[in-house]
Protein backbone atom coordinates (compact mmCIF):
# COMPACT_ATOMS: atom_id res chain seq x y z
CA UNK A 1 0.00 0.00 0.00
CA UNK A 2 2.54 2.71 1.03
CA UNK A 3 4.73 1.47 -2.34
CA UNK A 4 1.51 2.06 -4.22
CA UNK A 5 1.34 5.50 -2.32
CA UNK A 6 5.09 6.22 -3.01
CA UNK A 7 4.38 5.77 -6.89
CA UNK A 8 1.44 7.54 -7.21
CA UNK A 9 3.27 10.60 -5.78
CA UNK A 10 6.23 10.42 -7.91
CA UNK A 11 3.43 9.96 -10.77
CA UNK A 12 1.99 13.27 -9.56
CA UNK A 13 5.49 15.02 -9.71
CA UNK A 14 6.10 14.21 -13.46
CA UNK A 15 3.08 14.84 -14.53
CA UNK A 16 3.58 18.33 -12.99
CA UNK A 17 7.36 18.94 -14.00
CA UNK A 18 5.87 17.68 -17.77
CA UNK A 19 3.16 19.70 -17.57
CA UNK A 20 5.21 22.81 -16.43
CA UNK A 21 7.67 22.09 -19.63
CA UNK A 22 4.86 21.94 -22.22
CA UNK A 23 3.59 25.54 -20.72
CA UNK A 24 6.77 26.38 -20.67
CA UNK A 25 7.55 25.36 -24.22
CA UNK A 26 3.88 26.44 -26.03
CA UNK A 27 5.36 30.14 -24.28
CA UNK A 28 7.88 29.89 -26.23
CA UNK A 29 6.90 28.95 -29.36
CA UNK A 30 4.37 31.87 -28.82
CA UNK A 31 7.25 34.23 -28.35
CA UNK A 32 9.14 33.77 -31.12
CA UNK A 33 6.17 33.57 -33.46
CA UNK A 34 5.03 37.11 -32.00
CA UNK A 35 8.62 38.48 -32.20
CA UNK A 36 8.89 36.93 -35.93
CA UNK A 37 6.08 38.92 -36.84
CA UNK A 38 7.07 42.48 -34.74
CA UNK A 39 10.15 42.37 -36.85
CA UNK A 40 8.66 41.63 -40.71
CA UNK A 41 5.93 44.50 -40.41
CA UNK A 42 9.07 46.63 -38.47
CA UNK A 43 11.37 45.96 -42.18
CA UNK A 44 7.82 46.70 -43.89
CA UNK A 45 7.45 49.95 -42.28
CA UNK A 46 10.78 51.19 -42.72
CA UNK A 47 10.33 51.41 -45.93
CA UNK A 48 8.10 54.33 -46.20
CA UNK A 49 10.13 55.87 -43.66
CA UNK A 50 8.31 54.48 -40.52
CA UNK A 51 9.77 53.42 -37.23
CA UNK A 52 7.09 51.14 -36.04
CA UNK A 53 4.87 53.51 -34.23
CA UNK A 54 1.89 53.25 -36.60
CA UNK A 55 1.91 49.46 -36.29
CA UNK A 56 2.31 49.52 -32.74
CA UNK A 57 -0.76 51.92 -32.04
CA UNK A 58 -3.12 50.25 -34.56
CA UNK A 59 -2.60 46.63 -32.91
CA UNK A 60 -2.79 48.20 -29.34
CA UNK A 61 -6.23 50.10 -30.56
CA UNK A 62 -7.48 47.09 -32.25
CA UNK A 63 -7.37 44.91 -29.14
CA UNK A 64 -8.74 47.13 -27.01
CA UNK A 65 -11.75 47.95 -29.51
CA UNK A 66 -11.98 44.20 -29.56
CA UNK A 67 -12.18 43.64 -25.43
CA UNK A 68 -14.47 46.58 -26.09
CA UNK A 69 -16.55 44.62 -28.26
CA UNK A 70 -16.92 41.54 -26.02
CA UNK A 71 -14.22 39.16 -28.17
CA UNK A 72 -11.80 36.76 -25.44
CA UNK A 73 -8.92 37.36 -24.73
CA UNK A 74 -7.50 35.08 -26.78
CA UNK A 75 -9.21 36.08 -29.63
CA UNK A 76 -8.34 39.73 -28.89
CA UNK A 77 -4.71 39.31 -28.77
CA UNK A 78 -4.63 37.29 -32.24
CA UNK A 79 -6.08 40.45 -33.39
CA UNK A 80 -3.22 42.43 -31.63
CA UNK A 81 -0.57 40.30 -33.52
CA UNK A 82 -2.28 39.69 -37.03
CA UNK A 83 -3.00 43.86 -37.13
CA UNK A 84 0.55 44.39 -37.22
CA UNK A 85 0.76 42.88 -40.33
CA UNK A 86 -2.05 44.92 -41.88
CA UNK A 87 -0.35 46.70 -44.66
CA UNK A 88 2.42 44.04 -45.05
CA UNK A 89 1.76 43.97 -48.78
CA UNK A 90 3.04 47.63 -49.30
CA UNK A 91 6.60 45.64 -49.58
CA UNK A 92 5.60 45.00 -52.90
CA UNK A 93 5.05 48.62 -53.88
CA UNK A 94 7.41 50.45 -55.73
CA UNK A 95 9.23 53.25 -54.06
CA UNK A 96 8.45 56.03 -56.53
CA UNK A 97 4.68 55.58 -55.28
CA UNK A 98 5.37 54.37 -51.42
CA UNK A 99 7.85 57.11 -50.87
CA UNK A 100 5.66 59.71 -53.31
CA UNK A 101 5.31 63.17 -51.12
CA UNK A 102 2.99 64.58 -53.52
CA UNK A 103 -0.64 63.60 -54.15
CA UNK A 104 -1.12 60.06 -56.02
CA UNK A 105 -2.15 60.17 -59.47
CA UNK A 106 -5.25 57.65 -60.09
CA UNK A 107 -2.87 55.58 -61.53
CA UNK A 108 -0.35 55.54 -58.42
CA UNK A 109 -3.47 55.54 -56.28
CA UNK A 110 -4.49 52.35 -58.04
CA UNK A 111 -0.82 50.84 -57.61
CA UNK A 112 -1.10 51.78 -54.15
CA UNK A 113 -4.57 49.85 -53.41
CA UNK A 114 -2.46 46.89 -54.45
CA UNK A 115 -1.02 46.86 -51.31
CA UNK A 116 -4.01 44.44 -50.10
CA UNK A 117 -3.29 41.57 -52.44
CA UNK A 118 0.10 41.25 -51.94
CA UNK A 119 0.11 41.27 -48.47
CA UNK A 120 -3.06 38.42 -48.83
CA UNK A 121 -0.81 36.65 -51.08
CA UNK A 122 2.38 36.57 -48.52
CA UNK A 123 0.17 35.56 -45.44
CA UNK A 124 -2.49 32.92 -47.58
CA UNK A 125 -2.80 29.42 -46.51
CA UNK A 126 -0.57 30.24 -43.30
CA UNK A 127 -1.19 27.47 -40.77
CA UNK A 128 -0.78 29.55 -37.79
CA UNK A 129 -4.08 30.92 -36.03
CA UNK A 130 -2.01 34.36 -36.32
CA UNK A 131 -1.71 34.30 -40.43
CA UNK A 132 -4.86 33.43 -40.53
CA UNK A 133 -6.35 36.43 -38.85
CA UNK A 134 -3.68 38.31 -40.70
CA UNK A 135 -5.28 36.85 -44.03
CA UNK A 136 -8.58 38.28 -42.81
CA UNK A 137 -7.57 41.62 -41.83
CA UNK A 138 -5.16 42.74 -44.51
CA UNK A 139 -8.35 41.23 -47.16
CA UNK A 140 -10.95 43.87 -45.39
CA UNK A 141 -9.15 46.38 -44.00
CA UNK A 142 -10.21 49.08 -46.71
CA UNK A 143 -13.44 47.39 -47.12
CA UNK A 144 -15.94 50.05 -46.12
CA UNK A 145 -19.43 49.37 -44.14
CA UNK A 146 -21.61 50.84 -47.12
CA UNK A 147 -19.84 49.00 -49.69
CA UNK A 148 -17.79 51.54 -51.25
CA UNK A 149 -14.26 50.20 -50.26
CA UNK A 150 -11.97 47.82 -52.09
CA UNK A 151 -11.07 44.86 -52.87
CA UNK A 152 -14.25 43.34 -53.17
CA UNK A 153 -16.26 45.68 -52.02
CA UNK A 154 -18.40 43.59 -49.07
CA UNK A 155 -20.86 45.61 -47.26
CA UNK A 156 -21.91 45.41 -43.02
CA UNK A 157 -21.20 42.21 -41.49
CA UNK A 158 -19.85 40.29 -44.59
CA UNK A 159 -16.63 42.38 -44.14
CA UNK A 160 -14.90 40.30 -40.91
CA UNK A 161 -15.13 41.77 -37.48
CA UNK A 162 -11.15 41.51 -37.33
CA UNK A 163 -11.21 43.78 -40.46
CA UNK A 164 -13.89 46.18 -38.91
CA UNK A 165 -12.10 46.51 -35.64
CA UNK A 166 -8.58 47.58 -37.60
CA UNK A 167 -9.99 49.40 -40.29
CA UNK A 168 -10.94 52.02 -37.16
CA UNK A 169 -7.71 51.58 -35.77
CA UNK A 170 -5.95 52.00 -38.80
CA UNK A 171 -7.78 55.33 -40.11
CA UNK A 172 -7.93 57.14 -37.00
CA UNK A 173 -3.70 56.42 -36.41
CA UNK A 174 -3.20 57.34 -39.67
CA UNK A 175 -4.83 60.75 -39.42
CA UNK A 176 -3.07 61.61 -36.01
CA UNK A 177 0.20 60.76 -37.73
CA UNK A 178 2.91 63.32 -39.28
CA UNK A 179 3.78 62.11 -42.78
CA UNK A 180 6.45 63.38 -45.08
CA UNK A 181 3.28 64.96 -47.35
CA UNK A 182 1.08 66.35 -44.32
CA UNK A 183 1.04 67.43 -40.75
CA UNK A 184 -0.85 64.83 -37.59
CA UNK A 185 -3.80 65.58 -37.23
CA UNK A 186 -4.84 66.80 -33.57
CA UNK A 187 -6.64 63.97 -31.50
CA UNK A 188 -10.22 65.83 -31.39
CA UNK A 189 -10.13 66.21 -35.26
CA UNK A 190 -9.00 62.73 -36.17
CA UNK A 191 -11.95 61.53 -33.36
CA UNK A 192 -14.19 63.58 -34.62
CA UNK A 193 -13.26 62.10 -38.53
CA UNK A 194 -14.17 58.49 -37.02
CA UNK A 195 -17.34 59.17 -35.45
CA UNK A 196 -18.49 61.03 -38.45
CA UNK A 197 -17.65 57.92 -40.51
CA UNK A 198 -19.89 55.38 -38.46
CA UNK A 199 -22.25 53.88 -40.97
CA UNK A 200 -20.41 54.93 -43.91
CA UNK A 201 -16.54 53.99 -43.69
CA UNK A 202 -17.03 51.89 -40.28
CA UNK A 203 -19.22 49.39 -38.42
CA UNK A 204 -21.54 51.74 -36.05
CA UNK A 205 -20.96 49.07 -33.39
CA UNK A 206 -16.43 49.62 -33.52
CA UNK A 207 -16.95 53.16 -33.57
CA UNK A 208 -19.51 53.18 -30.22
CA UNK A 209 -16.85 51.12 -28.77
CA UNK A 210 -14.39 53.72 -29.76
CA UNK A 211 -15.81 56.42 -28.41
CA UNK A 212 -16.53 54.65 -24.98
CA UNK A 213 -12.65 54.03 -24.73
CA UNK A 214 -12.05 58.03 -25.99
CA UNK A 215 -10.01 58.77 -22.73
CA UNK A 216 -7.98 55.67 -22.48
CA UNK A 217 -7.24 55.77 -26.24
CA UNK A 218 -5.80 59.58 -25.38
CA UNK A 219 -3.84 58.26 -22.79
CA UNK A 220 -1.56 55.64 -24.95
CA UNK A 221 1.00 56.42 -26.13
CA UNK A 222 1.50 59.21 -29.29
CA UNK A 223 4.68 57.13 -30.55
CA UNK A 224 5.58 53.60 -29.70
CA UNK A 225 8.75 52.80 -29.48
CA UNK A 226 11.17 50.10 -31.09
CA UNK A 227 10.04 46.73 -29.41
CA UNK A 228 7.13 48.50 -27.57
CA UNK A 229 4.62 46.20 -29.20
CA UNK A 230 6.83 43.14 -28.10
CA UNK A 231 6.69 44.18 -24.53
CA UNK A 232 3.08 44.71 -24.94
CA UNK A 233 1.98 41.55 -25.70
CA UNK A 234 -0.05 39.08 -23.77
CA UNK A 235 1.82 35.52 -24.57
CA UNK A 236 -0.05 33.68 -21.77
CA UNK A 237 -3.35 34.43 -24.13
CA UNK A 238 -1.81 34.10 -27.37
CA UNK A 239 -0.12 30.85 -26.12
CA UNK A 240 -3.05 29.02 -25.19
CA UNK A 241 -4.20 29.30 -29.20
CA UNK A 242 -1.28 26.34 -28.89
CA UNK A 243 -3.15 24.52 -26.73
CA UNK A 244 -3.96 20.95 -28.37
CA UNK A 245 -7.43 21.02 -30.34
CA UNK A 246 -9.80 18.00 -29.48
FE1 LIG B 1 -3.62 49.43 -45.82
Amino acid sequence: MLALRTARKKQDRLVAYLTNDVQTAMRDLALREMEIIWRLALAVEARDGGMGSHIANVAAISRRLALGLGLDRERAELIYLAAALHDVGKIGIPDTVLQKTGVLTPEEAEIMRRHVEHGVRIVRDGVTDVLKAAATIIGGHHERWDGSGYPAGLSGEDIPIEARIVAVADVFDALCSERPYKAGMPFEDAFAEIVAGAGSQFDPACVDVFKQLKSEIRAMPAAAADNQFFAAADPGAFSSAFRPRH
